[in-house]
């Protein structure tokens, strides 16, 4: 199916979004002092790969595909959780930044929903948007089982 110019550019957007969310997600999980925050950090930076693979099979599907110069990057090797200390980082830190990612990530979907013409493409970007509402979720659930989310 084709995209039309708009699909496209929305796609893309998220698709750079996704990238700075496995990027970051990667770097948090090195970063983080809590061994269970940086299990929760890698589980999520999978999960982003997956909705980037995604958005590229809706970009290649459509003939569309282009290079992202931000799809490749080196990861972090080793644990980094000195360095974060060392920055001044707290784990609260790294989830509360998240936190704000996920929240712009997911009104950005929303966007891409409103803006998509095409059932399927529009479909496909629900139920994204909707994993990064749970996505938020379970880093409200780390911050609140910490006391660093007061409701
Ligand atoms: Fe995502
Ligand atoms: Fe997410």
């Amino acid at each position: 199916m084709a995209l039309s110019n708009k699909e496209k550019t929305l796609i893309e957007d998220n698709l750079n979004a996704e990238y700075l969310c496995i990027r970051k997600y990667q770097q948090y999980a090195a970063m983080a002092q809590d061994s269970k925050l940086k299990q929760v950090f890698t589980d999520l930076s999978n999960k982003e790969q997956q909705h980037a693979d995604t958005l590229n099979g809706m970009l290649s599907g459509s003939g569309m595909s282009s290079q992202n110069i931000f799809g490749t990057y080196n990861s972090p090797q080793g644990d980094f959780s000195s360095v974060s200390q060392n920055l001044g980082f707290t784990d609260a830190q790294l989830l509360n930044d998240m936190l704000s990612t996920e929240k712009h990530v997911s009104s950005s979907y929303n966007n891409a929903v409103l803006e998509s013409a095409d059932t399927n493409i529009r479909k496909q970007l629900q139920h994204i948007q909707k994993e990064e509402q749970e996505h938020a979720e379970t880093l409200f659930k780390e911050m609140q089982s910490r006391g660093w989310y007061k409701v």
